[in-house]
């Protein structure tokens, strides 16, 4: 089963352009708890590298493009945001790395609870090791 689980947001545009509803359990299938996004990344400089215990997001890039590499122990897929109107769900324990940021890009991160730094698995090793216990 492929780890890219896209959601097309409907856009609701006219000739003044376009606007994006986010609402929790409608078209974001989770209660939406907080909101965060990056941006002035630099496309050299790759972000992420952790996995979560328990949170679920959906990433947007809101504006420009960029790449996020998702694993969940047994298989690596990549997939590049470069549309406003597209979001990528990424469950627990799925480890990502985030790279290859356009200079406009912008990444905004929606997900279903507060942050908690003992949610994060953040050593690869640590991750794996975790998975291939689910894996057996
Ligand atoms: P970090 O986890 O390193 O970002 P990324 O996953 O994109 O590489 O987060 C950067 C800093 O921001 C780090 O000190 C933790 C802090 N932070 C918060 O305080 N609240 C948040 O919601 C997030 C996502 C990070």
């Amino acid at each position: 089963m492929s780890l890219i689980k896209l959601i097309k947001f409907e856009s609701l545009g006219d000739e003044r352009g376009q606007l994006i509803s986010l609402e929790s359990n409608k078209n974001i299938p989770f209660d939406i708890k907080r909101v965060y996004y990056m941006h002035g990344m630099e496309s050299d400089k790759p972000r992420g590298f952790h996995a979560h215990k328990d949170l679920q997001q959906v990433l947007v890039c809101v504006s420009g493009s960029c790449k996020i590499l998702m694993d969940d122990g047994k298989q690596q897929e990549t997939v590049e945001l470069s549309d406003s109107s597209v979001g990528l769900f990424i469950d627990k324990m799925i480890w990502r790395e985030m790279h290859d940021f356009s200079g406009d890009c912008v990444l905004m991160v929606l997900a279903n609870a507060w942050y908690d730094e003992s949610d994060y698995i953040r050593g690869y090793d640590v991750f794996k090791q975790l998975m291939s216990g689910e894996n057996k």
